[in-house]
């Protein structure tokens, strides 16, 4: 287990799919019976901000239903085996990596469980519904909240840990991710670029990134992560 000492996995849609989480790109351009544009996007939420909070209080829901599977838990055994440091940068917004019993989870695409008052700026972790008509508990403004989800145009969060992360990495894994969102399909370029790192690919089907990595298995996440994450705890190396 010697062999690396600063482990990120990215992870994308993918690694819930066998939980029962829909995934982006994979119906028809549909999120959910929804044009992305719709529901994911500032724009939308000035338009129709009861849509929006109707969509994402379902997706709320939908997540308190499933649970983390076979790939999310091999996550939290690397993490808990290791003498190693294991951050899991995580484009999802469900908790299924904290549930499976990963500590270290950077969520770049926002969270589910958290809304966000446009007022004061204060984040409030959220079970069931939020609406128009909920007042943040902290100023007391009404409408005032919304998901703490980062939207298309929005910047991603946690930046500058993440640039910090890819530049002292030395192994670098993909897990469930289309490879189609920027910055986080790009990171793979900017590891590369140091040149310090082993990059693999772990998805169902080649991303639009695969030509960037050193080593690519497809098939469930499910499947492969699990066996993966034993060959990096068991020799040092997957
Ligand atoms: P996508 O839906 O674009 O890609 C999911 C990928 O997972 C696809 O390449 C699938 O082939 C693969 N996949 C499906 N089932 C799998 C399984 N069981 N095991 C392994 N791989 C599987 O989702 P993301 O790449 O995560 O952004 O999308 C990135 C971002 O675009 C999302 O975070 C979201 C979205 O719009 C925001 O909401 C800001
Ligand atoms: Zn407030």
């Amino acid at each position: 287990m010697a062999k690396y000492k600063n482990i990120v996995v990215l992870t994308g849609a993918g690694i819930s799919a066998e939980s029962g989480v829909a995934t982006f790109r994979d119906n028809g351009g549909l999120w959910e019976q929804h044009r992305v544009q719709d529901v994911a996007t500032p724009e939308a939420f000035a338009r129709d901000p009861e849509l929006v909070q109707r969509f994402y209080n379902a997706r709320r829901q939908n997540v308190g239903s499933v649970e983390p599977n076979a790939a999310h838990v091999a996550l939290a055994n690397l993490e808990q085996a290791s003498d190693t440091h294991v951050t899991i940068i995580t484009q999802n917004v469900d908790d299924l990596h904290e549930r499976a019993g990963s500590k270290n989870v950077l969520h770049m695409h926002g969270e589910l469980c958290k809304v966000r008052c446009i007022h004061c700026n204060s984040v409030h972790h959220w079970q069931g519904d939020c609406t128009q008509q909920t007042k943040c508990p902290k100023c007391g403004a009404m409408p005032a909240l919304r998901p703490h989800i980062v939207w298309f145009g929005e910047i991603p969060f946690y930046m500058d840990e993440i640039e910090d992360l890819l530049y002292k990495c030395d192994l670098f894994v993909s897990v469930g991710t289309s490879g189609t969102v920027y910055p986080a399909a790009g990171f793979v370029n900017a590891i590369n670029a140091y040149g310090r790192a082993h990059t693999a690919e772990i998805n169902l089907e080649p991303s639009e990134g695969i030509s960037n990595f050193a080593e690519a298995r497809h098939g469930k996440a499910g499947d492969l992560l699990p066996v993966f994450v034993e060959e990096i705890i068991r020799s040092g190396e997957p």
